[in-house]
């Protein structure tokens, strides 16, 4: 499809390009990995435990054997010896502990297990045949409880997932005896619930068998190495005969990070029977993989007369499996935007008998900064300080907690923008005063942070003869603007038009990208695919210089500039010689180029990298039924350069819906009688409809970091999240004078 937007004479970064793939999206021509057919395709439907903990005495599978159409049942009596159990094994996302090996045995650890794995030709007839199978199990007391089982709190064990997930910072100071003697206390406890991702697309693994060890498996999916590694390890087999594919992903926020169980089971499957199969979950299975866990969080905070911090104490307790220690970042936000001198910062976990918990977008800072930006409304209201006055007088430009200046900050133009364009000054101080009707209406304001993390990734770079450029990466692009983005870095590197550049992707096969999440894919795989144009644009000019008689001979790269099919001399733009005729001279070959991209390691380290927001947040409270309205926001984002306006404004809108959600909508609750979610479905798990977003703005405002990377780019998605909840919280204070301290808020807290 012809790109109408963009104009080969201008840079394409900065430009609000509408996404390339957006065309297949909404034509359906788009395929997910759960609609990729093949001859005699087998499926599969997973049978999951009815109890919570305890052993499987018996599985008798021989009824649902015996019935027409079905090929086999797997259970952890049958399972093939190809999966490697003793093999200890970790994804790109697992915390410390033990990896889930479904089938292992007859040990069942949490409620919705997988358990048996039915095949058939029919996805009707595997699930048919799977309501025969006679199971008998011997329970055991199991505790789902976070509130309950306090006293099984302890420290996580500290593993790879550290990495992007630093516990918190060593204390400072003496925080108990500085808060003791603080003109302004404030001591809160916070309680979160359990939220499941809930994906439009539902996990699906299709694994298409190509003899000899080989298969082609199209994965929902986040990370297509990191799933190709795990079939790799897992089942014994070569990484060259293990290919991942996953060109659309259909909703992730981190439900993709991790390799999960349907796609462990389809390659067992696949192996043990030589077919090609696909294994899907259908939606009320979505809720046995992976959730934010339910959290509790305990904030002292101490702050002078003047309202400037001085003793900060945040903890928080999550919840976690019986064998992965899983942990985000709850509590070390706070002295990163606040530079008080006294610091307590604790996390620690609570093993219950349920699966692991797994990143939900903004995994700990949604949780934390509601907390923490919550806290502060309070402080500002004891002090009678206006609330966005109150972040101007604890402004930083370092990290107090590791004592490094910040790559770039502009959080204070966010305030101030955010500010004149929501109209905070019209807000009346006073809570209750201000009402539409018979309404309240409330403003409220807080401030979002989120880590701006590079690492290490590759791309490759083809100019063919006619002068096309394709670019390669394995990254994914889960609906963020991945591909687009990557199209415009490419074509400026290249002085290119995006219509002449394609990039491919979603492939694992393609040069490595870790996977995409944490905000981080556009500053790792950015500069990746920049290196690689670079080095093409080199190689171009060296077989320019080559060529007889060239206007480029004497010349050095910085005279020369790339554009539009010619390399010519930059204070001559007449002296050039076209692409093509370098092709004709190097005998019409592809020139090709991998290049990799990471922070350098002896400095990068040595500055605080955040990205910033500032969510301003109106809301109308009808006190009689209890219903809040969110009836506008905005959100001013500093998150270094801008590669897309348009994508980069849908991720922050899309976080902005999400905090909405998060604050007033989201929750599954389980029964601790049973140890199972009870509303594992769309209808019962609330979620934002159309009439519940109303007017939200985003507004970037000028920042460039050249020390994360060279394209002066952080990145964003997280950061449209974290400052909804804590926004809408405080606004619900000023419109009724009642400060709720749980997620979500739902009407009955009101009443
Ligand atoms: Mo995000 S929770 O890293 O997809």
């Amino acid at each position: 499809m012809p790109n109408q937007q963009s104009m080969s004479n201008e840079p394409s970064i900065g430009q609000p390009i509408s996404r390339l793939e957006g065309y297949h999206k909404v034509t359906g021509t788009a395929k997910y990995a759960g609609e990729y057919n093949a001859p005699d395709l087998l499926y599969g439907y997973i049978v999951n435990s009815s109890i919570t903990k305890g052993k499987i005495k018996s599985i008798d599978t021989t009824e649902a054997k015996k019935m027409s159409g079905v090929v086999e049942v797997f259970t952890h009596e049958n399972r093939p010896s190809t999966a490697w159990f003793d093999f200890q094994y970790a994804d790109m996302d697992a915390p410390p502990g033990t990896v889930f090996k479904p089938l292992k045995d007859n040990d069942i650890q949490y409620n919705g297990q997988p358990i048996a794995l039915v095949i058939a030709e029919t996805f009707e007839m595997a699930r048919y045949a799977a309501t025969k199978m006679q199971i008998v199990y011997e329970e055991e007391e199991f505790e789902t409880d976070l509130n309950a089982s306090l006293d099984l709190v302890r420290k996580p064990k500290k593993g790879l997932a550290s990495l992007l997930k630093p516990p918190p910072p060593k204390p400072t100071g003496d925080f108990e005896k500085v808060y003791q003697d603080s003109f302004v206390r404030v001591d809160n406890h916070f309680s979160h619930g359990t939220e499941h991702h809930n994906p439009l697309e539902m996990y699906a693994s299709t694994v298409i068998y190509e003899g000899n060890g080989k298969l082609k498996i199209y994965d929902k999916t986040q990370g297509t190495i990191n799933s190709q590694l795990y079939v790799a390890n897992v089942f014994g087999l070569k990484m060259k005969n293990v290919q991942v594919i996953s060109p659309f992903v259909g909703g992730a926020f981190g439900s993709g990070l991790r390799p999960q169980h349907q796609l462990f089971m389809a390659v067992m499957a696949s192996l043990a029977l030589k077919r090609h199969v696909r294994v899907t979950l259908d939606r009320a299975q979505m809720y046995l993989i992976g959730h934010r866990p339910p959290t509790l969080q305990h904030l002292k905070f101490g702050a002078d007369q003047r309202g400037k911090l001085n003793a900060i104490y945040h903890k928080a307790i999550g919840e976690t499996s019986q064998f992965e220690d899983y942990v985000e970042i709850v509590v070390n936000w706070s002295n990163m935007l606040y530079p008080a001198e006294n610091v307590r910062l604790e996390h620690e976990i609570v093993p219950l008998d349920v699966y692991s918990p797994l990143d939900m977008r903004a995994p700990g800072g949604s949780t934390g900064m509601h907390a923490i930006e919550v806290t502060m409304d309070e402080i500002a209201y004891k002090l009678q300080i206006d609330p966005l006055e109150l972040r101007l007088i604890n402004y930083s430009e370092i990290d107090k907690s590791s004592d490094k200046t910040y790559s770039s900050k502009e959080l204070r133009s966010c305030y101030l923008q955010g500010a004149e364009k929501f109209g905070w000054d019209k807000r009346n101080p006073a809570p209750r005063s201000m009402r539409r009707g018979h309404k309240l209406v409330g403003y409220g304001m807080a401030t979002g942070i989120w880590d701006a993390n590079r690492i290490f990734g590759r791309a490759q770079a083809i100019m063919t003869p006619d002068g096309k450029v394709e670019i390669k990466s394995a990254v994914t692009d889960i609906g963020t603007g991945t591909l687009t983005i990557m199209t415009q870095i490419a074509a400026d590197t290249l002085g290119m038009s995006i219509e002449d550049i394609t990039f491919s992707y979603a492939d694992s096969k393609m040069p490595f990208a870790p996977i995409q999440g944490g905000s981080f894919t556009t500053a790792t795989i950015g500069p990746a695919v920049q290196n690689a144009c670079h080095a093409l644009n080199k190689k171009l000019f060296k077989l320019a210089k080559n060529i007889k008689g060239s206007v480029l001979s004497s010349s050095k790269l910085q005279d020369v500039i790339f554009k539009d099919g010619f390399i010519s001399l930059k204070n001559n733009l007449d002296q050039k010689i076209s692409i093509l005729e370098i092709f004709q001279e190097h005998g019409g070959e592809a020139i090709k180029t991998t290049n990799s991209a990471m922070p350098n390691p002896l400095t990068y380290g040595k500055k605080a990298k955040a990205v910033h927001s500032a969510v301003f947040v109106e809301v109308e409270v009808d006190e009689e039924l209890g219903t809040i309205e969110v009836k506008r926001a905005v959100t001013a984002v500093a998150a270094g350069k801008i590669i897309n306006p348009k994508t980069a404004e849908s991720q922050i809108l899309g976080g902005m819906i999400w905090g909405i959600s998060k604050a007033l909508h989201e929750e599954t609750i389980l029964d601790h009688q049973f140890g199972r979610y009870m509303n594992a479905n769309l209808a019962e798990y609330h979620i934002p409809v159309h009439a519940d977003i109303q007017d939200l703005e985003v507004l970037f405002v000028d920042e460039e970091d050249h020390f994360v990377n060279d394209l002066g780019v952080k990145g964003v998605g997280e950061i449209g999240g974290v400052g909804i909840p804590p926004a809408i919280t405080n606004a619900i204070f000023h419109a009724t004078g009642r400060r709720i301290y749980e997620l979500p808020i739902h009407f009955d807290k009101l009443l």
